[in-house]
């Protein structure tokens, strides 16, 4: 790997994870991620802003050497999680001279998670500073993006912000600043879904918080370096406000056929109704990719055949999916085929209690479905229109 100066006396030392595939043993990662780590020279003191997945020690280790950084006086921990964390204890072992800086929450938390001794911490509080010499940090809590103890670092006189888990993106380039707009983009939003998308209404407040700062470059720490904030502060803007777009979302999967055969007629229906229609099969899709879907979407509309008296395991995962990413949805739909009955939609009703939806009529075909489902389909369809119209995304 190598070390790549952002600006002069900021340089890159991260680590990038090109065949990763998935993370937290959750999520998958179809390009990759990269763990960002910087040093930050002052004419005083070096500071390195988070560290990399431990997996990664020895490639932040390389890069610190290429980078000639021969002492480090502090170690800028944004966030406990282990992929920005975990290499604390070894840096702290070769440069004895360091000290974490982080504050009195993540202190904790490193310490539950890692061995760090009490006396390496130094605890900051929410806008207080650290001079490097000419050069100076400023911290600033940001909760809940995605864990509860995470903070950015404003480095005032460059006007760079290190946005930590914020505005990043899973994403491995050998360049660590942005190149190409529309990649990023899809990865960033994936990225948004997956981890940010529940801490909607706290993601506006840091947003509106962070508009009234000077910030030329934003340097987060997954993905890429984005040389004009308003790149992704307007992309976040936008996946982090309520408003929906007519998107209809149908997560759908099928044993022998028949719950597929309603998906497509129920996907030409909307089609023909003017919605922008997004079929998931869950077998093939991964779950990224319908967090993603989920961004922008007004409506869902869950499609499964019924297991044993209740949903197909993987329409459950999604429903719980669903539930626990909290979309901005407004209305959602079950559809499928039965045998011999069953309570499959109640129990994906009662799977979805924290998205606050409308619920649309149910439309279920015992065994293949017969004329009378498809014109359920389509008043379903019609339906969904009508609910996207009184939204105003449809005209
Ligand atoms: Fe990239 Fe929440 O760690």
């Amino acid at each position: 790997m190598a070390a790549m100066q952002i600006k002069e006396g900021i340089v890159w030392v991260g680590a990038i994870d090109w065949d990763r595939r998935l993370f937290d043993e959750l999520i998958p990662l179809p390009d990759g991620t990269s763990y960002n780590s910087y040093i930050v020279r002052g004419a005083d003191k070096t500071a390195l802003i988070d560290t990399v997945d431990p997996t990664k020690t020895g490639e932040l280790l390389d890069n610190l050497q290429e980078a000639g950084v021969t002492r480090i006086d502090f170690i800028v921990s944004q966030h406990a999680e282990q992929d920005h964390s975990g290499s604390i204890p070894e840096m702290l072992e070769i440069f004895p001279e360091a000290v974490v800086v982080t504050n009195d929450k993540c202190q904790a938390m490193l310490r539950d998670l890692l061995p760090i001794p009490e006396s390496r911490f130094r605890v900051v509080a929410d806008g207080e500073t650290l001079d490097l010499g000419g050069r100076t940090l400023e911290f600033i809590l940001m909760p809940w993006v995605h864990w509860p103890e995470t903070m950015v670092t404003y480095l005032r006189e460059d006007r760079v912000l290190f946005s930590c888990d914020f505005l990043g993106a899973h994403l491995a380039q050998c360049r660590p600043v942005l190149c190409d707009e529309c990649r990023t983009l899809e990865a960033a939003k994936r990225y948004f879904a997956e981890i940010m998308m529940p801490f909607r209404p706290l993601i506006r407040k840091h947003l509106e918080k962070l508009q009234g700062m000077a910030i030329d470059t934003i340097a987060p720490s997954h993905g890429v370096v984005y040389p004009r904030p308003a790149f992704i502060f307007d992309a976040y803007r936008d996946w982090a406000a309520e408003a929906t777009k007519n998107v209809a979302v149908i997560p759908f999967v099928s044993m022998h056929g028949s719950t597929r055969e309603m998906v497509e007629h129920l996907t030409g229906a909307l089609i023909r109704q003017g919605v922008c229609v997004v079929p998931c099969n869950l077998v093939q899709t991964d779950i990224g990719e319908l967090a993603k879907e989920l961004v922008d979407a007004s409506t869902v509309v869950l499609a499964t055949p019924t297991v044993l008296g209740g949903a197909h395991p993987a329409a459950a995962y999604a429903a719980f999916l669903v539930n626990a990413l909290r979309p901005k949805l407004k209305f959602a739909a079950i559809i499928g085929s039965f045998g011999w009955g069953g309570r499959m939609v109640e129990s994906l009703v009662a799977s979805l209690g924290n998205v606050k939806v409308e619920l649309l009529e149910p439309v279920l075909a015992k065994g293949a479905p017969a004329e009378k489902d498809f014109q359920a389909l389509d008043n379903l369809a019609a339906a969904i229109a009508a609910k996207h119209r009184g939204l105003g995304v449809l005209s």
